[in-house]
Formats: structure tokens, sequence, C-alpha cells
């Protein structure tokens, strides 16, 4: 036997009593004639105690770090306890002990602020893997995995393997794709989601499906996207999408209790796509904090509802809000003007300002300035455009804003998409400046309607923002039927009565992060051929794509509908961090490489001839 007892267990009841334990050393003290030893295993550390009778042995065979030691000894209560650690009040005083393996000394040390760098962590990923934080974060990520599996079995849910070798049918992202030997010429590629299994699945009747399961997508990295990540895959048959909202808000509720002990009792919030572009500038919004964004100017095709979302707007072409009329040309040629009210703030210096500006003017966010007014406490006002607009006209604009006094007013001005991406970040470092972004405060939110197309300007034609088998609101159908595709002039895409179409999609967002997305889908053969003609398939490629689908809807389909949950960024916000490398045991590095094994590498020649394949890196 190697060992009785863990590092992490012994406490001061088990005085006296021998025991053996075996695990890594991580430190190694001497103070005269003793030396302590900190062992360290999965569970925990022990402090050994080598008395003077040993220091023959061990001068003979010094210990270093990271050794795999056994050793056998009594548990002593110690003189000087260490009450941070749970067997701090304890040291095992070894009478007998063994290496059983000697270690080349680490790159870094396993601690738990180490002197490694990213890369040579990741290079000796499984020392790194030794470290108390990566521990714990696998450790997480497993709790997650449990509370998961036990929820989803619960509500007759059914676990179902589907293959990872299968047809390439790039709709989204690119495929990572497999050669096969035995097909010459012939490639595999990997799944970037279950997606047509599962409805297959719903079509076979397992009305309650789901996996955890990996994907793959050969996309551009970011720190929450991995080529190959992890999704908790779901899809259920006979349902509405009430039903998928209410069952997977369960779920993460579920996980929130088992995992971090939060009851999550509040209704989870759902606003549209429409409003959450409105009031964020961004599809997942973080509802952690307000700062919501004032619309004071938007073109005219921009929104198609804004009227009923802000009825002081004037309807005329880029209409803006009466409070911003002057002769300031900044604003007058621009298509959009918005603001946000930063609460409290109105005493920032001029440097703070300037910095500000500064801010803004990063090539990251690209805007060319910003505008401000002070809303002072004693209800003056002072702006950056005090040439332009009289004190009456700020008090308008702070109006129009739900400014109070003692904000900070903060407007950017410019091409829509721009100004609104660059507004939805400037309120992100807001709120994180003012301490509004916690890491263990937890806000859901469903975002609702997305719209089912996007419009594609290089390839000239529409794309499923979800995917192509979402379905569009019962409503729409005709308008998805009745139009042509076709646009003539792409800069007026906007124009196309697709643009307003919206899906029977929904998004799940966790302080800021997309966790999760799916949708209503077609289950009709009719109306799934319609879909990929609206997103220019010919007839001949939809069924060379697509055909075991389209045959499998003439066989009784049940309307269904899903969701997949991004499994490693769930971990990862529950972990309180926004990278998923740290919640994925061996990930890849920012260019998709393994740094460990060095892959991707080159194959040799032996087996590209098997593959019957000729590389030609110059093309
Ligand atoms: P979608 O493409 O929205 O939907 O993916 C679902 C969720 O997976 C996570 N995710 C990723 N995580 C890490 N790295 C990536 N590269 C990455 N890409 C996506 C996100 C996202 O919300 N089949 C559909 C789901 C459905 O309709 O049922 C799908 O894959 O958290």
């Amino acid at each position: 036997m190697y060992r009785t007892h863990t590092c992490g267990e012994l406490r001061i009841d088990k005085k006296n009593e021998t025991v053996t334990l075996a695990g890594w050393v991580q430190t190694v003290r001497k103070f005269g004639s003793i030396t302590f030893v900190d062992l360290r295993d999965r569970y925990g550390i022990t402090q050994l105690l080598f008395n003077e009778s040993l220091n023959g042995l061990l001068d003979a065979n010094p210990l270093g770090r990271e050794f795999v030691l056994q050793a056998t000894g009594k548990v002593n209560e110690r003189s000087n306890k260490n009450l941070n650690i749970p067997t701090g009040e304890i040291e095992v005083a070894v009478t007998e002990f063994k290496v059983l393996n000697k270690s080349a000394v680490p790159p870094f040390t396993i601690q738990d602020d180490t002197d490694g760098g990213d890369d040579l962590r990741m290079k000796y990923r499984y020392l790194d893997l030794r470290r108390n934080a990566v521990k714990r974060n696998l450790e997480l990520r497993y709790a997650v995995n449990r509370s998961t599996r036990n929820y989803l079995h619960e509500n007759n849910f059914m676990d179902i393997e589907t293959p990872f070798l299968i047809k390439s049918t790039p709709e989204g992202a690119r495929d990572f794709v497999v050669p096969s030997r035995m097909n010459g010429g012939q490639f595999y590629a990997l799944p970037q989601s279950p997606q047509t299994f599962k409805q297959l699945l719903m079509v076979s009747g397992y009305d309650r499906y789901y996996q955890i399961v990996k994907c793959f997508r050969d996309e551009d990295l970011r720190a929450d996207r991995q080529p190959e990540f992890t999704q908790i895959d779901c899809e259920m048959a006979f349902v509405e999408q009430e039903d998928i909202l209410q069952m997977f808000e369960g779920l993460v509720k579920r996980i929130f209790k088992d995992v971090k002990n939060i009851d999550y009792n509040e209704v989870v919030k759902r606003i549209t796509w429409e409003e959450a572009m409105w009031n964020y500038g961004n599809d997942k919004p973080d509802i952690r904090f307000g700062l919501e964004i004032a619309n004071l100017k938007f073109p005219k095709h921009a929104f198609p509802t804004r009227e009923a979302l802000n009825p002081n707007q004037n309807k005329a072409g880029n209409a803006e809000h009466a409070a911003l009329e002057s002769d300031f040309a900044v604003f007058n040629d621009a298509e959009t003007v918005l603001a946000i009210a930063i609460p409290g703030c109105s005493e920032y210096t001029r440097k703070q300002t300037d910095e500000l500006v500064e801010w803004v003017k990063r090539p990251q966010i690209g805007m060319k300035g910003l505008v401000f007014i002070k809303c002072n406490a004693d209800g003056t006002f002072k702006s950056s455009v005090d040439k332009f607009y009289s004190e009456d006209k700020l008090k308008a604009i702070a109006e129009a804003t739900n400014a109070k006094a003692g904000d900070l007013i903060l407007i950017l001005a410019g091409a829509e998409e721009r100004t609104r991406k660059a507004t939805s970040d400037l309120r992100m470092e807001m709120a994180t400046r003012l301490g509004l972004r916690k890491n263990d405060e937890f806000k859901l939110l469903w975002v609702l309607d997305f719209p089912l197309f996007e419009y594609a300007e290089e390839e000239n034609r529409w794309v499923a923002r979800h995917h192509p088998f979402t379905s569009p609101k019962p409503d729409q159908i005709e308008v998805m039927i009745n139009n042509n595709p076709v646009i003539e002039d792409a800069s007026k895409y906007l124009e196309h009565p697709y643009s307003n179409i919206k899906a029977n999609a929904y998004d799940m967002v966790l302080n800021g992060n997309e966790i999760g997305g799916g949708s209503i889908r077609i289950f009709q053969r009719e109306l799934q051929e319609k879909m990929f003609a609206a997103l220019g398939m010919t007839e001949e490629e939809a069924n060379h794509k697509f055909g075991f689908l389209l045959g499998a809807f003439e066989y009784g389909a049940p309307p269904h509908g899903g969701l997949a949950f991004g499994f490693d960024r769930l971990c990862a916000i529950l972990g309180g961090s926004e990278s998923i490398r740290d919640f994925i045991a061996f990930p890849k590095n920012n260019s998709g490489r393994d740094v460990m094994l060095d892959a991707p590498s080159t194959i040799d020649d032996k087996q590209l001839k098997e593959l019957q394949i000729k590389l030609n890196l110059n093309l």
C-alpha cells in the first residue's frame, strides 16, 4: 500500500497514529539538524518532520522540489501551528521514507503565484496542472459537469453520442477536415456542433437529448474561443420557445446552486435583440449595472421598431432628438449620436476627461473624439461643446439622457455600427472603472427575437444569423417566401425586407457573455428548402449538403427546438475569469497550437502517400 491517507486529510484527532503519505515535495527547509518538508498531493499539503536520526539518509539522498516521496511516521501536534491550512495543526514525524521517483528542477515554481510565464506553463502544462489555481478550475468544471448531468437526467434527457467524422457543410465557421485513407481524395469534417444529428434524433423519437460534447471550429481565436471547445448540447421535441427557456434557465439555476451555493431566485430578465442593441449597443449586454445608452440620433434603417422604443424620435430620415439642434457639425454630420450618463462623475478633472478622449481614440475603439457634459451638483452645466449649446440646450440633452445632477454625460457620434460598438465598449470600460463588474455577482439574461438573416457583403448573399435550421417567426414566413433574396445594390441591404425578419432564436447571456444559444427549428421539408434557397443555395447544392435532413423531414419530423451552452465559457465565468483556457486541461494557444505536443505538425511522406495527398505550400 502506497498510502494510508492523503496529504489533505490529517487533523489533530489523528494525533499519535502512524500514517503513510505519498506525494510531491513542495519545499524543503533545513533548520540545523532537523528538516521540514511540505508534501503535496491533489488534496492538500502536509508538513513532514525529519529529525536528526534521518539526517544521514537525507544528506546521502537530498530531496529536491517535485520529488515523489513516500513517508511513514507518527502524527504530531505542531508546536508552531499554521491555521491558514486545514492540516496546519499537525505534522508527521517521519520514521521511514522512500523516494519513489526523482524530479528534474521544474521550469517554474509550482505555487499559486508562480514565476512561470504563459508560454512556459503551456509547454509544461502537466506541471501547471499541479498548481492549486488550475486544479480548482478543473474541479469547478467537473462540478458543473456533474450538476448538468444530474439535472438533465432527472428531466428525462438521454445522453446520446454522435459522430466526430462527418460531412463538410460549412455554414458559419470553417470546418476542420480529415482526409480519408480508404476513400482517396475525400475528406471528413469534424463537427462544428452536433446540430443536424440532434435534429435527426428528434425525428427518431428521442424527444429529450443531451451531450457534453466537443465541437471544432476553425475560426480566429480570442480569450473566450478555442478551436476545440465543449458544449452542453440539448434538443427537445414537442416544445415551444417558452418550454426551452424554462427548462434551461432551470439548468443554470441548478448549476448556480450546486456549484456556487447561490439561490438564483429572481426572474431571468428577457429582452429582445433590438432592445439589447438599442439600450446597450451589443447583443450580449452585461446587466449587472445600468449605464444604459440614450439614443439621441440614429439612421433611418438601423432599427425598424425604434419609434416603439423611443417615442421622442421624429420619423424623418436620420432622426435626431430636438435637443441636439445646433451648428455643431460633428453631431449634424453623424449617422448616430449616443450618450451615457455616468453617475457621480461630474467632478472629473480635465486630466481625467482628456484621458477618456484618448481612450476612445485608441485604434481598437476607433472614434475621433468624445463629447462630455458635466451636470454640476448646483444644476449648472459645463461641457466640451459650450460653444454650440446654450445652458438650456445642455439641460435638454441631459434630460434626454436621463442624467441627474452630479453625473457626467459621455457622447459619441459617427457611423452607426462603429459608434454603437464604441459606446458599448465605453459603457463596459466605465463600469470596470467604477467597480460595477463584480466577479461574484451573476446576472442572467435571455436575448430573444434575433434577426433571421445577416447580409454577407463579400459574398453578396444572405447568411443565417444563427444557423439555417432556425425557424422564422411564424408571422414572417410569408415575408421570407414572397420576397426575392437577391439584392441589386448591396449598400441598401438594410432596406430589404429580409433585414427585418426575426427568428425564433434566443441566447442566454451571463454577465455580458453569450453562454448559450439556440432556436426553434424548421421541421417541414418545404420550409427548409425555402430557407436554403433564401441563403442562395441551388436545389442541387441543398440536396448535396443536407439531403439526409430533408429526407428525414419527410418521415414524420416532430416540432422541435433546443440550444447549446458553451461549457468552457460557463465554467470560466463561474470561476470569475473571462479566459476559457484556464478551465481546459490541455488548451491551445492563441495561434491554435498545442505548444506541449507541438501540434499541428507536418506528417511524414509515407502518411501523405497513403492519403494520396501532395502538398503545395505555394498556392
Ligand atoms: P452556437 O454556435 O451559438 O450554437 O454555440 C453555442 C455556444 O457555444 C459557445 N461557443 C464557443 N465556446 C468556445 N469557443 C468557441 N469557439 C465557441 N463557439 C461557440 C458559446 C455559444 O453560445 N448548434 C447550435 C446550438 C443550437 O442551435 O442548439 C450552436 O452550436 O457559448
